[in-house]
């Protein structure tokens, strides 16, 4: 079994081995019942318990009771860092009393083992399906003087290198108390050795790596915007220090969260390191009355021993499999055409039928009706809210330019922002205090737009039929859900002045709440979120939604980037990516067609360009592209993706390119694409070193009919013709033979 428990008799200890095929992880309990972290890393069998306390005299360090001098909790490595007695890293969680004090003494209470993976109410997390693929640990831990127990949650996959943790809070006292921080997970690792791994950007320029060293003191990523931003994704790895993409230990963790987070990395006076992932405690506060519990989100653990590329590939199964839901989760996703880079907001029917028309010769399949159709909605400074169409623009209203599109063969999306209220709109003038405002100061729009209280329950509903009505009203088989500013004023009016701390997590409730409903009461929905692009790409979103609008950048250079960042974490099928013309609308530079559409296929497919324009050629070219694009799309979104050269690294003397391989499960089919960032004349030669074939099998390559062993590919690698002439990107597909 994944977990064991087992007690040392000779010295009153006793611990638990969480094994995973290729990883434990072991907690210590001592025998004054402090829970301490004895290591994770490589899987082993036995575990001696020698090692579980360092043990060097540390008199000056206070010590706790039992026993003196050489234990100290300010250097013991903890499971979950209480405030206040002696260890003075930062806490996992800060707790007000009534008598105002604010030490927390946390010791074993009980633990409960658990087949399978429990729910965590109102949060998305990943799901075990019935059976032996998790067992989970419920581990208690009480106060020693006030009844408040803390149950931490480990869920430890049989065949996945993966521990999934997360944390409760019960208040067993008669009084209210006050949560000031609850993380969800800490990991007291006994050495800092390693590099800090982060995805870091901004609108535009997402999901950029940046590596660096742990020093002592405090490194950490962060967002107090109210949702998990542009600017850092909710996810951190620890890299060892000889780990690379294939080989060497990597602890990767990823928040199942879209609201404020923090992950931390505190590295103490001893050199050892504590990871710290949670809700951000800027802006936090939750009242627990008496009998009330508190859960904090779940953090994906993932360990790899081969590098950074087999994490990647672990929170890609994981997140397909156990994560996405629906009938979408592994179906393959429709080539779709976005008109916004090709109208904004200046369309009508006919003009929307002509680019169905020119996207259908170009293999499209499906059609979404971007921002504009709605209320008064000629620019971006009003009508949101107002979900009504415009019949101005859509004199048929939903109904007909949907049957327009089926016409054609075209299935049809539609776009909505449904958490947003422009002040310009009949919604605000019906509910002004439905927005996000503090009563007596001054609104602050972003976008000339305010954010919905979703916290409060009523907006919720009303949000839940409205976009019921919309989603009904015809054949809609895909909904853009926008997402474009972040939370200021933070404010409730529903909610008293001790509870108004509480209002961005139950923002975030509302949120999940409503997506339950509606995602339940449409399965045949494919949702795709988007938020300014990847405003909001976290995996608590993919539980409700499998793809995800990875930038409003579209230029095929920086996407590049942003895409190879983006699926250090997440799935090809859930990076939703679009050709759109050139000179490209955000960076102006022209790029040839051939390395927008194969940047683009590493994610789900579509275009975003005015098709109108083009000449019959182009079409015809584009025709190509898509219909490569079906034949290997199962690849790309279900296969396993390596990463043969990314952009973070430098090739030689090569400036940057970036170059990867997606194989089906089965290693009978590989895409291998390359893709230059900076193409230089007369290039010298590239050698591309293949990955994850079948080792003993022949591959077929498909254009030039060269037969290749998978040795000859994976040791030797496959040479690739001189990169000039504006050739920037190139593709070959491989069948195994
Ligand atoms: C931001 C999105 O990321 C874009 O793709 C587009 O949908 C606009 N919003 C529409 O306002």
């Amino acid at each position: 079994m994944p977990v064991v428990f087992e007690k040392c008799a000779e010295d009153g200890t006793s611990f638990f081995l969480l094994n995973t095929p290729n990883s434990s992880y072991i907690i210590t309990v001592l025998k004054n019942r402090i829970v301490s972290h004895s290591g994770w890393g490589r899987r082993i069998e036995k575990w001696s318990g020698n090692a579980a306390i360092w043990k060097t005299d540390r008199g000056v360090n206070l010590p706790p009771d039992l026993d003196p001098r050489n234990l100290s909790l300010d250097t013991l490595p903890q499971e979950y860092g209480a405030p206040g007695k002696s260890d003075f890293r930062p806490s996992s969680i800060d707790v007000a009393f009534k008598d105002g004090s604010r030490a927390l003494d946390l010791r074993y209470f009980s633990h409960n083992l658990i087949e399978g993976k429990p729910q965590i109410k109102g949060l998305p997390a990943t799901y075990a399906l019935e059976g032996t693929e998790v067992q989970t640990l419920a581990l208690t831990l009480k106060d020693t003087v006030f009844d408040v127990y803390v149950t931490l949650f480990y869920a430890v996959w049989a065949e996945r290198d993966i521990i999934c943790r997360w944390a409760e809070v019960e208040n067993k006292t008669q009084d209210k108390i006050k949560l000031e921080k609850v993380m969800s997970a800490c990991i007291d690792f006994a050495c800092s050795d390693f590099r800090m791994f982060q995805l870091s950007g901004s609108w535009g320029r997402e999901h950029k790596a940046y590596i660096r060293e742990l020093v002592p003191g405090t490194q950490s990523i962060e967002s107090r915007r109210g949702s998990s931003s542009h600017h850092q994704n909710p996810f951190v790895a620890l890299l060892a220090k000889d780990a690379s993409e294939d080989s060497g230990e990597v602890f990767g963790f990823n928040f199942v969260y879209s609201g404020n987070f923090e992950a931390r990395v505190d590295v103490d006076f001893v050199e050892a390191a504590r990871f710290s992932m949670g809700i951000n405690s800027y802006n936090f506060g939750w009242n627990l009355e008496a009998g009330a519990s508190f859960a904090a989100p779940e953090v994906v653990m993932v360990y790899s021993k081969d590098g950074l590329g087999q994490m990647s590939r672990t929170f890609h199964d994981l997140y397909r499999e156990r994560l996405c839901r629906g009938e979408w989760q592994l179906k393959p996703r429709p080539i779709v055409i976005n008109n916004w880079e090709a109208t904004y907001f200046d369309f009508d029917e006919k003009k929307l039928c002509a680019l169905a028309d020119a996207a259908k010769e170009a293999g499209v399949e499906m059609f979404v009706l971007d921002d504009g159709w709605f209320g008064n909605r000629f620019d971006d400074r009003r009508a949101l809210g107002d979900w009504v169409v415009n019949t101005q623009k859509l004199k048929g209203g939903l109904p007909y330019i949907v049957s327009e599109m089926k016409k054609r063969g075209l299935g049809f999306g539609l776009w909505v922002e449904p958490e947003m209220v422009s002040p310009e709109s009949e919604l605000f003038k019906a509910h002004p205090d439905w927005c996000i405002h503090i009563p007596g100061r001054e609104m602050y729009l972003a976008r000339t737009q305010l954010m919905l209280d979703l916290s409060r329950q009523d907006v919720v509903d009303y949000l839940f039929e409205t976009l019921s009505d919309i989603f009904a009203s015809a054949e809609i088989s895909y909904i853009k859900w926008d997402f474009n500013r972040y939370m200021t004023d933070v404010f409730s009016e529903k909610l008293d002045a001790e509870h108004q701390q509480e209002m961005p997590h139950r923002y975030v409730l509302g949120l999940y709440s409503l997506l339950e409903r509606l995602t339940a009461k449409f399965p045949h929905i494919l949702f795709e979120s988007c938020a300014s692009g990847g405003g909001r790409f976290d995996p608590g979103i993919l539980y409700y939604m499998p793809q995800i609008w990875t930038s409003d950048n579209t230029d095929a250079l920086s996407r590049i980037t942003i895409q190879a960042g983006t699926a250090v974490v997440y799935p090809p099928s859930a990076m939703s990516c679009h050709v759109s013309a050139v000179p490209n609308h955000q960076t102006g530079r022209i790029t040839p067609l051939a390395q927008r559409a194969f940047t683009a296929m590493a994610g789900t497919y579509g275009y975003e360009l005015d098709m109108t324009k083009l000449a019959k050629d182009e079409i015809a070219q584009i025709a190509e592209y898509s219909a490569l694009y079906k034949k290997i799309r199962s690849v790309v979104q279900f296969g396993d993706c390596y990463r043969l050269v990314s952009p973070w690294e430098k090739s030689g003397r090569i400036e940057k390119y970036a170059a990867w391989i997606n194989v089906s499960k089965d290693k009978s089919h590989a895409v291998v694409t390359i893709s230059w960032i900076y193409a230089e004349a007369y290039a010298p030669k590239i050698v591309l070193k293949l990955k994850g074939l079948d080792e003993n099998a022949d591959y077929k390559d498909l254009k030039s009919g060269n037969v290749y062993s998978a040795k000859e590919l994976m040791y030797f690698g496959l040479i690739l013709a001189n990169m000039w002439g504006g050739n920037a990107s190139e593709q070959v597909l491989l069948e195994k033979i």
